[in-house]
């Protein structure tokens, strides 16, 4: 079988560490092949196009076409997965909301072209910022598609949580497990330890004989330093995240297709669980089961959550107010 990709932004910087990657077999695994259909603006032409020249010379087994193409129509023909990566990245000192006004406007076409022109299975994933909303309006204007179809990455904030608290604790970064965000792609996000485990064990004990008072370094260290890692990258390297915001979608559309073992964190449209208002695209703790993603129900939540969690979840309704206030709702 051959799997239709739709990568929008293509020409940009995540397009070109994606594409490589997908070509490569890192998404769908070394048997199945893909067919690529690039859509971007024509300003972004010609580096799409410079990409379909290099995926030629990559000589991948796996790839059979690669279209190139500023018209969504012809983009999102059949498509199967498309990643909306397409938007405006933020500069130093911006916050992702700030980008509202810059690429709201770019999600409501495509969610109505990926209805008219995508397979009727289409699942999309929507990386450019501010995601959440953006996926929001995508879902909104794509008549006829169920709004699960329609999910934010929020799997870069997940791998940072992990990563940092695998540094923290001198462990392999795959020893630490059940580390979901909550909320927001954006500096009020929620990433969540209650229920982590390293090697099987809760976290919070063996972070306690490293950290000492857990809760203040949750507070004052971890969640800011998770929560403002896009700001820190683009601050240390002049532009935003690229390779690793590519591995996150590519971990997120994966796990989408094949299925999780565990949990893991997605921006999936809320039907009120815990609290959520419905209709939102908010992050939560997730599993893939039989090509859906499924909200982890029944966790307890503490005070200290429940306020975090209502904090990004505001401003995600805020978020929304804005874009309805632009007429894109
Ligand atoms: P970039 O500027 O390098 O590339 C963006 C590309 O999108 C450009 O080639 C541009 O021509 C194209 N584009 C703009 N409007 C388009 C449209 N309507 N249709 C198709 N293509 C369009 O930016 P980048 O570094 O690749 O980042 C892309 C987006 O991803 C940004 O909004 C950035 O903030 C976001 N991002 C999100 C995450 C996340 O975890 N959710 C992580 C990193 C970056
Ligand atoms: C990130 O988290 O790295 C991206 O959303 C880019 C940004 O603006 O921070």
């Amino acid at each position: 079988m051959t799997t239709t990709i739709t990568i929008t932004g293509a020409g940009g910087q995540i397009g070109y560490a994606l594409l490589f990657r997908i070509a490569a077999g890192d998404l769908l695994g070394p048997d199945e092949k893909v067919r690529f259909r690039l859509l971007e603006i024509p300003q972004g032409l010609a580096a799409a196009e410079g990409a379909a020249l290099e995926l030629q010379d990559g000589a991948f087994g796996l790839l059979q076409h690669v279209e190139v193409t500023d018209d969504p129509a012809v983009g999102f023909d059949g498509a199967d997965l498309a990643l909306l990566v397409g938007a405006r990245p933020r500069g130093p000192g911006m916050e992702r909301a700030d980008l509202l006004a810059a690429n709201a406007g770019i999600f409501g076409p495509q969610g109505a072209a990926i209805a008219a022109n995508a397979a009727s299975g289409v699942r999309v994933t929507v990386v450019g910022n501010p995601a959440n909303t953006n996926a929001l309006i995508a879902a909104a204007s794509a008549e006829g598609l169920p709004a699960e179809r329609f999910t934010a990455l929020t799997r870069l904030d997940e791998n940072r949580a992990r990563a940092q608290l695998a540094l923290t604790l001198g462990t392999p970064v795959e020893t630490v497990r059940r580390v979901p965000i909550w909320g927001n792609h954006s500096a009020t996000q929620f990433p969540d330890i209650s229920h982590a485990t390293v090697g099987g064990e809760p976290v919070a004990a063996a972070l306690e004989q490293i950290v000492g008072d857990v809760p203040a370094w949750l507070d004052q260290t971890f969640i800011p330093r998770v929560a403002k890692r896009g700001a820190e990258i683009i601050e240390v390297r002049g532009s935003s995240s690229v390779a690793s915001a590519a591995n996150a979608a590519i971990d997120h559309v994966r796990d989408w297709v094949h299925g999780t073992e565990d949990w893991t964190s997605a921006g999936v449209v809320s039907h009120g669980e815990y609290g959520v208002p419905e209709g939102l695209i908010s992050s939560f703790p997730v599993r893939s089961v039989d090509g859906e993603w499924q909200i982890v129900e029944g966790l307890e939540l503490s005070d200290f959550a429940r306020g975090r969690i209502d904090a990004s979840v505001a401003e995600l309704v805020e978020e929304r107010e804005a874009v309805r206030s632009l007429g894109m709702l």
